[in-house]
This record gives C-alpha cells, sequence and structure tokens, in this order.
C-alpha cells in the first residue's frame, strides 16, 4: 500500500495536515461535485446556484437549492474514512483537517481541528451584496443583530440576536434577519467569493509546516484550495493521496492510493499503528 520508509515517516510524524474534498463524503451518501454522472455540477451549472450574482437574481432558488443539499446533509453520518482520519489524533501530536467540504462530517467523527475552507452548510449569515457596497449607504452601521453591514435607519433596535440564531436552512421563504432585514444566505464560500482571509493564511501556515499530508477525494479543480498539498510538498513534507482516480497532484506524490476513502483509510491505519 505504501513503502516502508512512508510508514516510517508516519511513526515519526509530529504534524500531520489531512485535506479532503468531496470524495470523502461520498460514501457518507454525498454527492461530490464534479463526478460526471451523479455530481452536483453535472445537474446544475455553479453559476445559477452558487454565486452572489444567482442569489442577487434569484434568492429563493438558490435558497431552495441549498436546503435540498443541507437536507441530505443532515441524514448523512461520519464513514469509516471519516471515523479513521479522527483516529489519527491518538497517533500523531498534531493533526490538522483542513477541508473543502461543507457538511461538518468530520466534526462529527471526533476530528477536533479542522479548518472549513468553504464555510459550513449548517451555518447561515446575513447576504452582503457586492454589488450594492457598504460604502454606498447612507447612515451606516453593523447590524448588532447578525452583525452584517446595515442601514440604521432600518434596523430594529428591539430585535435580539436569539432571533437572528434560531434561523436555520430549511425549506420555506428566504429569511431575513430580523434586525436589519437583510436577506439571510448559507454560510458557504461560493464561486467568484473570496475565502476568508484569516481561514485562509492559517490554512496555508499549517500546510508549510506539515511533516505530512494526506489528501484524499479532492480533485484539486478549484483555488486557492488546490494550493494547499503543493505548499506542504514545498515545505518538504511527504504527501499521500487517496483518490480512485488520479489528480494532478498525483505525479508528486509519495504514495498513490488507488480507491476509496472509506475502504482505503481504515487500512492505512491498520497497516502504520495496527
Ligand atoms: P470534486 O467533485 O471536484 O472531486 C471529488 C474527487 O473525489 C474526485 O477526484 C473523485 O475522483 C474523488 N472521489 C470520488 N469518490 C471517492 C471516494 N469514495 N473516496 C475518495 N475519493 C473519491 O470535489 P472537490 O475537489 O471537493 O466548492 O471540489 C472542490 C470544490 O469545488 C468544492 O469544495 C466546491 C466545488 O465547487 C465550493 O462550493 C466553493
Amino acid at each position: 500500500m505504501i513503502a516502508p520508509k512512508l510508514v516510517d515517516r508516519l511513526h515519526a510524524c509530529q504534524k500531520l495536515v489531512v485535506f479532503t474534498g468531496a470524495g470523502m463524503s461520498a460514501e457518507s451518501g454525498i454527492p461530490t461535485f464534479r463526478d460526471r454522472f451523479e455530481g452536483l455540477w453535472a445537474n446544475y451549472d455553479p453559476e445559477d446556484v452558487a454565486t452572489p450574482r444567482a442569489f442577487r437574481a434569484n434568492p429563493q432558488f438558490v435558497w431552495d437549492w441549498h436546503v435540498q443539499l443541507a437536507e441530505t446533509v443532515r441524514k448523512s453520518q461520519p464513514n469509516a474514512g471519516h471515523r479513521a482520519v479522527a483516529r489519527m489524533q491518538d497517533r500523531i501530536p498534531q493533526v490538522t483537517v483542513i477541508t473543502q467540504n461543507i457538511d461538518n462530517l468530520h466534526q462529527d467523527a471526533g476530528s477536533k481541528d479542522v479548518i472549513e475552507l468553504h464555510g459550513n452548510l449548517l451555518r447561515i449569515k446575513p447576504f452582503e451584496d457586492p454589488e450594492n457596497r457598504p460604502d454606498e449607504i447612507d447612515n451606516l452601521v453593523i447590524c448588532h443583530v447578525c452583525d452584517g453591514y446595515a442601514d440604521y435607519e432600518k434596523c430594529d433596535p428591539y430585535a435580539a440576536k436569539e432571533d437572528f440564531h434560531s434561523i436555520e436552512l430549511r425549506a420555506g421563504d428566504v429569511p431575513r434577519c430580523p434586525g436589519c432585514s437583510a436577506l439571510i444566505r448559507p454560510d458557504v464560500v461560493w464561486f467568484e467569493e473570496p475565502l476568508d482571509l484569516e481561514t485562509q493564511e492559517r490554512a496555508f501556515r499549517i500546510a508549510d509546516r506539515c511533516d505530512v499530508l494526506i489528501c484524499i477525494g479532492s480533485s484539486l479543480e478549484v483555488m486557492p484550495a488546490a494550493n494547499i498539498p503543493i505548499r506542504a510538498r514545498w515545505g518538504g513534507a511527504a504527501i499521500i493521496e487517496v483518490n480512485p482516480e488520479p489528480t494532478s497532484l498525483t505525479f508528486y506524490a509519495d504514495a498513490f492510493i488507488q480507491g476509496k476513502a472509506a475502504v482505503e483509510l481504515p487500512k492505512l491505519l491498520k497497516l502504520v499503528w495496527a
């Protein structure tokens, strides 16, 4: 499966990064994005459902699409791969999961340090329209309920933060912030949006300094996330890739484990630490 030298690297590893994409959760029943037939982008154009432009044009359609995905996510459970990743914490002093997934399954499996590059579908936030820049609003304030930019004159001083925290991504009309009336959206990163800067910098910093990076179930087609395994490589880390299909990383990897995450990760765990 992997060479004895790499087994030794894992035994000696102090800082492990587990970098994951949609393939990690495939066996939990959550579709990947780019599978030719069943992937989310096989049936929908991301431009229509995962951009600020799409939400501005048709908030209800975008909300409903995310509600459907959230229902799938809520029904799903971590698989044997998520659990194997969590168990690596018992063997290695510092394990950081850097995930592009928005499904919370690493946390549900027990991983403690999870960096969510693309947000989390089970959280919501106010929609701050990039086309309607806050500096163009007179009476600009930070809404005391949702913490988004708001027009003072439109804010309800009697609304409370709890009213906002009780909002969930559920079927029905797109909710609005009880304070400033901003439309509510899922707390995920859409196309054309930057990653949260602090999150990105922390992920880069940790990847730059890790000893081993295991890349699981990502096509590595989306930047800047796809930079992370390469940065780890530049920093001198050993790279292990788990994926049924080769990717642009495979050539640079010290080991390519061809197969499904839920099958191969428990095997890797057993091989190295049994
Ligand atoms: P993709 O759908 O692009 O790639 C999924 C990868 O998982 C492919 O390389 C598959 O070969 C692999 N795969 C499929 N089944 C697997 C299994 N059982 N075990 C292991 N690997 C498997 O998903 P991502 O690379 O995560 O962004 O996509 C990156 C980003 O593109 C997503 O976070 C999302 C999307 O647009 C945003 O929403 C911002």
